[in-house]
């Protein structure tokens, strides 16, 4: 071996080794989180909001159901609650559709049956099939300015049917935008994170809500 480059001890291997498959374990088991990257400002929810989340979509959901239809559920940009509704009775009795909108490819690794890529930034590039589907969104773009709301916010519009129930978690700076582009109130839940996050976050919808 050259004397310029450094060998790394057997400890250390063994770790590298351990934190691969700890990391790939991740992706592949419903249960383990996948780490933040905060460069794509991935902040979880905790256990919590996620479960009052999902409760909040299947009432909304159920509700509002026509005839003998399978409501959608979208989860836009909010790939924690993915799990939380798999764990769900509804869920497992088939009385939703369920689907994940999310930029970060590790999910369609953990969740593949719901994951389809999503960047903001292409608002209008969706699945055609899944255009107006949608009954029930839950929305939490990666950043607090005006042009991720505004393209988030035309994606959702496309995916919803016409009086579709929009659910967002965002920061509470953006209640003007909020109102203006959605037609959005604030609620008195306010979601929680796993780590805590120094924003003074918030949960607007553009219906009454049943459980928030
Ligand atoms: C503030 S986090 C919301 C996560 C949510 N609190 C949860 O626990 O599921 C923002 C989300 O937007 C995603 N994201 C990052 N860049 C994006 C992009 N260009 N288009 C759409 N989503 C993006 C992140 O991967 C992350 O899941």
């Amino acid at each position: 071996m050259s004397d310029d480059v450094p060998e790394l001890s057997a400890d250390t291997l063994a770790a590298l080794a351990a934190f691969r498959a700890e990391q790939e374990a991740s992706l592949t088991n419903e249960n383990a989180s996948i780490s933040e990257d905060w460069q794509l400002s991935q902040f979880w929810y905790n256990d919590d909001t996620s479960r009052k989340l999902v409760r909040e979509g299947i009432t909304t959901a159920l509700k509002n159901v026509q005839n003998s239809e399978i409501p959608y559920i979208g989860c836009v940009s909010s790939p924690t609650l993915v799990r939380f509704f798999h764990e769900t009775e509804e869920y497992k009795s088939g009385k939703f559709h369920l689907r994940l909108f999310e930029y970060d490819d590790r999910f369609g690794l953990k969740f593949p049956d719901e994951f389809v890529h999503f960047d903001y930034k292409s608002p209008t590039v969706l699945p055609p099939e899944l255009v107006g589907k949608f009954d029930v969104i839950i929305a939490d773009p990666p950043f607090l300015a005006a042009e991720c709301l505004i393209k988030t916010a035309h994606s959702v519009r496309l995916l919803g049917k016409p009086d579709v129930k929009i659910v967002l978690c965002t920061g509470a700076i953006m209640e003007d935008y909020a109102a203006r582009l959605l037609a959005m109130h604030r609620t008195e839940f306010e979601p929680k994170h796993a780590n805590n996050l120094a924003n003074d976050f918030a949960c607007f919808a553009n219906y009454q809500t049943f459980t928030l």
